[in-house]
């Protein structure tokens, strides 16, 4: 039997009903576990956000907090002001599930970390893919050592921004950018799957659309583990290689049946998302047979299974998926690529413990 369905939905307060807010909303709403008790966003629209789901709105976090006595907080606001956002929260000693990227920089992630210790609180980074079933598959499967030592890696992140995407101007200058904004999922996702990376080498152009950011950048990376790997990466390709439309967790992109990822070890080898297994029988070497193995999990929508896991954090004391310090990790990786595509040469990922 399961106990938990006889308790009181889980409390929750969103803040910042954006574009990701909004999704939180709408899979808090839609879990029977979870009570969605409030919003808070000063901005206009955030009114009419909150009473489509028929809960209150606030301007304001401490009023928002004093009004609806919630369990758990979802900090949906802009990068720059998730530390804010973080260490108000804390102060409360509530449970959080902050987005991605975990901060505006590595500096202040830093210092988001000693303050969730001293609060005695779960932080839950929104890298949400940590939550569906092909990495969870793909962990399990380099864990168990299946494909042995991974060896070398390759990540795909190759798709088309439409061009009114830019319209809307911080998407054209420095501080946003694929490597910040995308880059920063396919990371999280490699980190969790084959281990640390520890140094990079990257180049970046803007060459096609010509703004201040990068529209493509080429990716060399080190894992601690031995592992070498490369990511290319650009927003103005007409490919289908990337996460989002081959894994089919986002229902929003059209799905195309290609890997955007692929794993080699010393005894086999995993393409992803599609979780196709390559290992030799009994006799190794390249005149060998390669059998292949289709462990192609179904997919589920990561947002709402990371909802579940978030009340299960508050409730019942499960462990983050994706804590503070493996979302400042990921962030260090991503700050060592940018620098390396500005200054070039190889740069050394800073540790954060
Ligand atoms: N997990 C994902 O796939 C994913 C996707 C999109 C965005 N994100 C992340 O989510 C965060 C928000 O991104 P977005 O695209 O939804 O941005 P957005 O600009 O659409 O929304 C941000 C919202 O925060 C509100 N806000 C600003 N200051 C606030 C404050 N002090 N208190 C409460 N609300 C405030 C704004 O009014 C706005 O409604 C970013 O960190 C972004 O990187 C994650």
């Amino acid at each position: 039997m399961n106990l938990g369905e006889f308790e009181d939905p889980v409390r929750i307060l969103l803040v910042g009903a954006g574009l990701i807010g909004r999704v939180h909303a709408a899979r808090v709403a839609a879990d029977p576990a979870c009570r969605l008790v409030g919003i808070v966003d000063p901005a206009e629209a955030a009114a009419g956000v909150a009473a489509e789901c028929g809960a209150p709105h606030f301007a304001e976090l401490e009023a928002a907090i004093a009004a609806t006595r919630p369990e758990g907080v979802i900090l949906a606001t802009p990068n720059q002001l998730h530390e804010a956002g973080t260490l108000a929260v804390l102060a409360h000693r509530l449970p959080l599930l902050v987005e991605k990227p975990v901060a505006g920089d590595l500096a202040a992630a830093r210092r988001m970390i000693p303050a969730a210790r001293d609060a005695g609180v779960p932080v839950l980074v929104g890298h949400h893919r940590r939550h569906g079933s092909i990495v969870r598959g793909a962990q399990e499967i380099v864990a168990r050592g299946d494909i042995g030592a991974p060896v070398a890696v390759s990540g795909l992140t190759l798709f088309l921004k439409p061009d009114d995407y830019f319209d809307v101007g911080w998407r054209r200058r420095a501080g946003a950018g694929p490597i910040l904004i995308n880059l920063v999922h396919d990371v999280d996702l490699i980190r969790a799957i084959v281990g640390e990376i520890s140094e990079v080498q990257a180049i970046a152009s803007s060459a096609r659309r010509g703004f201040e950011v990068e529209d493509t950048a080429a990716v060399l990376v080190r894992f601690a583990n031995g592992a070498l790997g490369t990511f290319l990466l650009s927003d103005t390709t007409a490919a289908p290689w990337s996460w989002e439309m081959t894994s089919g967790e986002a229902p929003d992109y059209p799905r195309q049946s290609e890997h955007c990822f692929h794993i080699a070890g010393t005894r086999g080898a995993l393409s992803l998302p599609d979780l196709t297994l390559w290992r030799y029988g009994d006799r190794a070497g390249w005149w060998e047979p390669l059998a292949r193995t289709f462990l192609t999990p179904e997919p589920v929508d990561p947002l709402i299974e990371q909802v579940a896991h978030f009340r299960r954090v508050i409730r019942h004391g499960e462990t983050p998926r994706c804590g503070l310090l493996d979302g400042a990790r990921t962030l260090a990786v991503i700050e060592a690529i940018a620098r390396a595509a500005r200054e070039g040469g190889s740069v050394t990922v800073e540790a954060v413990d």
